[in-house]
């Protein structure tokens, strides 16, 4: 579903000054608008739909505007300031980097390469050894389903071909990402009937109850499809529609499954990696050994960076030269990632998210209890997906999500547009590195905006 508008005419707005938030202006600020009018003009129009204010400075957890104005960020830019908006040690490691000079270097060898690869292997699971740096989340998950399809055509031949996924996934925007994510409103106007993929019920235990592993079988069954037709099942680690989980005996029984069968197992961790759930990889959650993960965004607190990390007999399908990008490891985008790992490392913010993550999920369990208007909230460490739904069902409600999210920017806390289906959800995703005191604070203002509105709904 596209995003709802904001209102475009400058609105006054109660003055606020805390420690952590700032209102001085009517937003958008009128001194805004003829910038907010040029990105309508010369941009495609899918580049609109988030709150319209300038960004122009971010430290940390907080964003600000060229006219004052401050914000506790919950967005994270979309989940990418894991180490926090503007680290200074990330800058001054890439400073150092452009220095010397290296603003690009290909595939030849370089030292940043070499060190990045090296880190991402330490921090994964010894079983996965190797490497392959690109530059979007898309790329990867375009990467690892190539992966998968080579690894199932040389084990089954021609017809070990098709790559299960997740309805409402999200693995990227490029076509074959797009194709193999399950969002219906995407797939109306790009999908041809394409072999290659196959979408089957997400067992998010709210919207599809059934969360058996059977029920994953029958709708295979159900479309024709046996093990030997599969060449891989991908999954975000949680649904970005909606920060949910699978339940782990449906992840046990499936990784038996693809044991079973020469299926790979691929973990989409764009979202969920680094910190994010609290533990490094949120698929640690699960107990179980995918065989390759698809990283970025928040793997380099910003510069646009991903990864594909699997097992050796998967990475090295291809010979040298025949699997590789023009900005494959860019030495100024490695430092980047080198910095926030070792600052993720160095500050404990796993454990951050971890900690705090049981304070988010806990005020969100009140709120819930509460308000009918909250459906359900889901996810793990600093990430919940709060599904608002119309009283008494469970139909998305994107009117008040938005609504909310709206007040939410006037009164100084920042997240990104509703997503999921029907707009329905708001997801709430600070920076690790935010403090209690902050997180309370913007619980605080969301949970006094979602009473509002329970109020003024019933
Ligand atoms: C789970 C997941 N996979 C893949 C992507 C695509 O990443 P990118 O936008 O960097 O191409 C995203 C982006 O939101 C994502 O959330």
């Amino acid at each position: 579903m596209a995003s709802l508008p904001y209102p475009k005419e400058p609105r006054e707005l109660p003055k606020i000054e805390t420690a952590h938030r700032r209102i001085q202006s009517p937003i958008p600020h009128p001194d805004s608008l003829s910038l907010l009018k040029d990105l309508e003009h010369f941009e495609a129009r899918s580049m609109q739909g988030q709150p319209p204010i300038i960004w122009h400075k971010a430290e940390r957890f907080n964003v600000e505007d060229p006219y004052g104005n401050r914000w506790i960020d919950l967005s994270s830019g979309v989940l990418v300031a894991n180490a926090g908006h503007g680290r200074e040690e990330v800058r001054a490691a890439m400073e150092e980097e452009l220095a010397q000079g290296l603003h690009h270097c290909y595939c030849f060898p370089h030292q940043a390469r070499a060190d990045l690869a090296r880190k991402l292997i330490e921090i994964t699971p010894d079983y996965l050894d190797k490497v392959f740096l690109l530059t979007t989340g898309s790329e990867a998950t375009e990467c690892a389903i190539k992966l998968a399809r080579t690894h199932g055509v040389s084990k089954g031949g021609d017809k070990k071909k098709r790559i299960v996924t997740f309805n409402n996934a999200f693995h990227g925007r490029t076509l074959g990402a797009q194709l193999a994510g399950g969002i219906p409103s995407l797939k109306e106007w790009i999908h041809q009937p394409d072999p290659t993929f196959v979408q089957v019920p997400f067992p998010d235990g709210y919207a599809n109850t059934q969360v058996a592993f059977e029920d994953f079988l029958g709708s295979l069954e159900g479309r024709d499809i046996t093990a030997d037709d599969v060449a891989g099942v991908m999954l975000e680690t949680y649904q970005g529609a909606t920060g949910s989980f699978a339940p782990v005996p449906f992840m046990e029984a499936l990784r038996a499954w693809c044991d079973e069968n020469e299926i790979v197992l691929i973990l989409d961790e764009v979202q969920a990696g680094f910190g994010r759930c609290g533990k490094w990889f949120g698929f640690m959650h699960y107990g179980i050994e995918p065989d390759i993960i698809c990283c970025g965004k928040g793997i380099s607190s910003g510069m646009p960076l991903s990864a594909v990390i699997g097992r050796q007999s998967l990475m090295d399908q291809f010979g040298p030269g025949e699997m590789t990008s023009t900005h494959s490891g860019n030495p100024v985008c490695c430092r980047a990632a080198l910095a926030s790992v070792q600052l993720i490392e160095s500050e404990g913010l796993v454990g951050n998210s971890e900690c705090l993550g049981e304070l988010l999920h806990g005020k969100l369990a009140e709120l819930q209890q509460e308000c009918s208007i909250l459906g359900c909230t889901h996810g793990k460490g600093l990430i919940a997906g709060v599904r608002f739904v119309r009283p008494g069902t469970k139909e998305p409600n994107g009117e008040v999500a938005h609504a909310i999210t709206q007040t939410m920017y006037e009164r100084g806390v920042l997240t990104f547009s509703p997503v999921g289906p029907g707009g329905g959800t708001i997801k709430l995703n600070p920076p690790l590195c935010i403090t209690q005191e902050a997180l309370e604070e913007a619980l605080g203002v969301f949970s006094e905006i979602v009473r509002e509105k329970q109020k003024e709904i019933s």
